[in-house]
């Protein structure tokens, strides 16, 4: 198996030395210097340049690095025949599990009043509130959204769900399609986004759907920038109909030093860490479809190209 690896964000030797811990035989190759392109079995990307992918005849699998896939699909070179599989494992479900929890926690318990009370020496008492009167509705209840969904609802927090078609989650009532999101929006006092970016996500975190969520609503972007309009959140903080937001992803990373969500009260920051596709968390995860490939056999994780995730 010959493993071309093309990013410029991870460092290929921890990839090497990790894969190669589940795949002794491997033949990894850090593009450009990928040899004889006829070698190229399959390719594990993040964020591969235009037309990077077209040129390897016996490619057999394309494999994002991480559980997210605008950056491979926006290529409109993708060679058309090769399946796209996405990455991720229990670990980084774990760790967005703890994010969003973390997240809604500080909103539902008043953190970012009380610690701007304690630099101001004021005792001021809020809460606590009750808990299944705060309904948290989470956008996307897939491999990210669901678990969170779930763990927030066992801690007794009314759950809601948007989804494209109608999902099953356990403790979580969901909204499907567009029919579903007003109401939806109407009843989520803290928004949770774990949408996959497609065409039809984009920009999705507009003015109108904000002005739906009840006043005083919080919003948690860990999916990506670019289902944010920033314009229209700074607009919905300024007018004090959304409380704050916690944001994960943004439209440039990292964000630029002058950008006003970083010095904005209402904003919490985080560097794109809600979860992560650790190598050694998930090495063994890409060694599995990299076997797979290998033997003609079923792919795990795959892409719907149409859809877009
Ligand atoms: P999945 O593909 O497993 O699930 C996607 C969910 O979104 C599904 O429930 C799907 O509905 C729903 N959905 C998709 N399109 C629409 C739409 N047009 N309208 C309504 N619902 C829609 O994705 P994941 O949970 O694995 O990941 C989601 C995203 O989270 C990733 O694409 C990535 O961008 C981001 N992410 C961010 C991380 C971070 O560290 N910040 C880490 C990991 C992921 P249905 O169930 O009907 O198909
Ligand atoms: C992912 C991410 O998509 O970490 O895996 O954002």
């Amino acid at each position: 198996m010959t493993l071309l690896f093309s990013s410029r964000f991870h460092d290929p030797e921890v990839w090497r030395q990790t894969l190669s811990e589940h795949l002794p035989e491997l033949d990894m190759r850090v593009w450009p210097d990928s040899g004889d392109p006829a070698d190229i079995d399959a390719a594990l990307v993040w964020g591969p340049k235009r037309g990077e992918l077209r040129d390897y005849p016996n490619l057999k699998v394309i494999i994002s690095m991480g559980a997210g896939v605008e950056h491979i699909l926006r290529d409109p070179d993708l060679p058309k025949d090769v399946p796209i599989v996405r990455t991720f494992d229990s670990h980084m479900q774990g760790a967005m599990v703890e994010y969003v929890v973390l997240h809604v926690l500080r909103y539902h318990r008043h953190m970012p009043e009380i610690v701007e009370n304690q630099r101001r020496g004021e005792w001021i008492k809020y809460g606590p509130e009750d808990t299944p009167g705060t309904t948290v509705g989470v956008m996307g209840l897939g491999a990210f959204g669901a678990p969170p969904a779930q763990a927030l609802a066992s801690m007794g927090f009314r759950v809601i769900g948007w989804t494209r078609t109608v999902k099953g989650v356990g403790g979580v009532e969901c909204y499907p399609g567009e029919d579903g999101l007003r109401s939806f929006l109407n009843q989520s006092n803290i928004l949770v986004c774990l949408l996959p970016l497609t065409p039809d996500t984009e920009g999705i975190l507009n003015a109108e759907v904000l002005a739906e969520l009840p006043k005083g609503a919080y919003v948690i972007n860990a999916a990506r920038g670019g289902h944010l309009v920033e314009e229209d959140l700074l607009a919905a903080l300024e007018s004090g109909h959304i409380g704050g937001a916690t944001l994960d992803v943004f439209r440039q990373e990292p964000l630029p030093p002058d950008h006003r969500f970083w010095t904005h009260p209402k904003v919490t920051i985080t560097p794109h860490n809600a979860s992560d596709p650790h190598p050694r968390w998930v090495a063994g995860a890409i060694a599995d479809n990299l076997r797979r490939a290998g033997a003609g056999e079923e792919l795990l994780n795959t892409v719907d190209r149409l859809q877009g995730y």
